[in-house]
């Protein structure tokens, strides 16, 4: 029998637990022997006195021989990669990125999830998509990397139920935020979804979970460490989300925004971060070359259509019409003018994934449903000179009345000053 409220006390008077000690524990709450209310204390006594290294290690192992694993690199035969961010407004870069690395020769086979509050997921983003089925088996994930060289799908049932039990249980206990159990949350996924080589996108700004670089660095080193420890290949960058990426925010919108970066004619921030994101899954991979044949060749698979090319098969393996004309449509489409002349100081990420949300966008609660059509596309950002009157932004929405609620909501989320501000890059730093 397990002693939970022994462990709980134990860890929150500051000790540390044995690693069979944490794997009975997240076995135990797995199979419903641990009731809710004895983790919820014990993930209260990690959030106020943390975890060790080998701790955190632990907790991640427990929580992978919670369910199944995928053993991708055996079914393939070769390194598998791929790429997780911790969430952010306008992110669609995995969406980009598979199929330049897929078109470089390197397979890429992935887990996503769905949106969570103001921030967009990436699943809902291709259902957006008519006809594209996210729910693939693991014998159907694997064929697909095998075939087409590229899958994304939803997290299999099986593969860390303890995660999706925790997570749901961190969500409303207040301790969602502690950087041992974000690191172990995801790379427990990342690691039974069996890849080789993965490059995390860490958010840090006023859209993503880590508002500052230190918190960032804590986090990518945490990550990083569990990788090295599960002897895979890590590399994180650490990327802004003070603002949002690119200018597309909302479900097809995104797949828009994302099929003109693989026509090479995507906005700066987005093409900048994608490259760099191809570039780091290529030199993780076995082609054995460096970083900069790496962006060379990410840059050619985009300029020479074999990116695009991707794209379109692995869409289409997936039931999805890969058809721009295919996306829905916003029933109304209205451009957000700028109130007064000047740069653009700031562009609030969280004020714009809110506003996307009351369009439709997202959801409030797990039961919404979404409205793939609408969203907002930011068409200036920080740094950019606007005149009074020039456009700032478009709003895609259902109705007048929701596009003059998202239009205040944008104008707002602006804010301007006389001088330029200080320039900012996309990739903040790059670790690992
Ligand atoms: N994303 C995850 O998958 N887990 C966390 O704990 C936080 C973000």
């Amino acid at each position: 029998m397990i002693r939970a409220a022994e462990l709980i006390q134990r860890k929150r008077d500051g000790e540390a637990l044995a690693a069979d000690e944490l794997r009975d524990l997240v076995l135990a709450y797995a199979r419903g022997e641990v009731p809710d209310y004895q983790m919820a204390a014990f993930c209260m006594a990690v959030y106020f006195r943390g975890l060790s290294p080998e701790e955190t290690f632990a907790l991640t192992e427990a929580m992978i021989a919670s369910g199944e694993t995928i053993d991708l690199h055996g079914a393939i035969g070769r390194p598998v990669v791929d790429k997780h961010s911790t969430g952010g407004v306008g992110d669609k870069t995995s969406l980009a990125v598979g199929p330049i690395v897929a078109a470089c020769g390197v397979p890429f086979g992935k887990m996503s999830g769905r949106g969570l509050g103001h921030t967009g997921g990436t699943l809902d983003k291709l259902e957006s998509i008519p006809g594209f089925r996210i729910e693939l088996s693991a014998e159907e994930f694997i064929a697909q990397v095998r075939e087409v060289g590229l899958a994304i799908i939803g997290q299999t049932g099986d593969l860390v139920p303890a995660d999706k039990l925790l997570y749901a249980l961190r969500d409303v206990t207040a301790t969602v935020d502690n950087v041992s159990l974000i690191a172990s949350s995801i790379m427990s996924k990342k690691i039974a979804a069996g890849a080789d080589a993965i490059v995390l996108d860490v958010k840090v700004g006023d859209g993503a979970f880590m508002k500052t670089l230190d918190d960032a660095r804590s986090l990518a080193d945490a990550m990083l460490e569990l990788g090295r420890r599960a002897e895979r290949r890590v590399v994180c960058v650490l990327t802004d989300m003070d603002q949002p990426l690119g200018h597309a925010v909302g479900n097809a919108l995104e797949i828009r925004e994302t099929l003109a970066t693989l026509r090479g004619e995507g906005p700066d921030d987005f093409s900048e971060l994608v490259l760099a994101a191809a570039a780091h899954l290529l030199t993780l991979s076995d082609l054995g070359i460096d970083e900069q044949e790496a962006r060379e060749r990410a840059s050619s698979a985009v300029h020479d259509g074999s990116a695009l090319e991707t794209y379109e098969r692995w869409i289409t393996a997936q039931g999805g019409d890969p058809a721009e004309e295919a996306l829905p449509t916003a029933a109304v489409v209205r451009e957000v003018p700028a109130p007064h002349d000047g740069y653009v100081q700031a562009l609030g990420a969280v004020a714009i994934g809110v506003a996307a949300l009351h369009l439709g966008a997202g959801r409030s609660t797990k039961e919404d449903v979404i409205d793939y059509a609408v969203g907002i596309r930011c068409l200036k950002k920080r740094g950019d000179r606007v005149s009074a009157g020039e456009t700032l932004a478009e709003v895609h929405a259902r109705d007048d009345a929701g596009v003059a609620q998202a239009a205040n909501a944008v104008v707002s989320a602006y804010t301007f000053d006389a001088s330029p501000p200080e320039a900012r890059p996309i990739v903040l730093e790059t670790i690992g």
